[in-house]
């Protein structure tokens, strides 16, 4: 909300000043972070609607599945960022179901049962064509760290990755209405390939980035 009547509360941290922002890897001590930026920056998708505990569990269980992993940027100590990615997104989830699958039916049966056919609009985007290629499954930065190289820098670390496991192509699913999004990944060398909708209602876009996607000079 804005207007004279309403000020914004003041954060309950310092702003980032962006000095030293560090990529690196993550690991389950990270996936805590992880799992409250994905609920609190995420508007999109059905992951976020499950809440930080599942999210948790998820973040924790990314970096023990072969080919999957995160990444994070630090700044002044805290993490100001993070993204979950995968070149085998079948074996993540199917390695999440069977280690956390009680936990995840026990947490979140209610939010399933509420709404079956945002699940179903989700797995059957997880069993897609698509489903063998790599994907950015997720990216968020502080509101407190934008603008500051953050997004692209995880991005960019995405496509590493990949790259050092031998794959040359990905992808991500973004709702077309998420221009900041939208203009990170067009900027680090994907293109939208398709519109479609994900949940009804709402227009997604898958973009793709190949090995020899240019990528725009920062
Ligand atoms: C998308 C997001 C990760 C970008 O993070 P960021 O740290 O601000 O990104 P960067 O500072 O690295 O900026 C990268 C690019 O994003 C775009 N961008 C950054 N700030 C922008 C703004 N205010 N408006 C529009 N585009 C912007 C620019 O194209 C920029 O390109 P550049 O590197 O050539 O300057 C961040 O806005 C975010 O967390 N959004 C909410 C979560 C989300 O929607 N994630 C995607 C769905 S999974």
């Amino acid at each position: 909300m804005s207007g004279p009547h309403c000020e914004r509360a003041p954060p309950a941290t310092t702003p980032f000043t962006g000095v030293d922002m560090v990529l690196r890897t993550g690991t389950s001590a990270d996936a805590a972070a992880a799992a409250a930026l994905h609920a609190g920056q995420i508007r999109e998708g059905f992951l976020a609607s499950l809440g930080p505990r599942f999210l948790g569990r998820l973040y924790r269980r990314v970096p023990h599945v072969p080919g999957s992993f995160l990444l994070v940027v630090e700044a002044e100590g805290r993490i100001a960022g993070f993204l979950a990615g995968s070149v085998d997104v079948r074996a993540l989830y199917r390695e999440f179901l069977i280690r956390d699958g009680a936990f995840a039916v026990f947490d979140c049966a209610w939010r399933f049962i509420r709404s079956p056919r945002r699940v179903f609009e989700t797995l059957r985007h997880g069993t897609s064509e698509e489903g063998g290629e790599p994907e950015l499954l997720a990216v968020a930065v502080d509101p407190e760290a934008r603008g500051l190289g953050g997004g692209r820098a995880l991005v960019e670390g995405f496509l590493t990755e990949i790259a050092r496991r031998g794959r040359s192509t990905a992808h991500v699913v973004v709702a077309s209405g998420n221009d900041r999004a939208v203009a990170l990944y067009r900027r680090t060398g994907f293109a939208v390939v398709e519109r479609f909708e994900l949940h009804r209602g709402s227009e997604s876009l898958l973009m793709r980035h190949s090995a020899s996607s240019p990528r725009e000079p920062s």
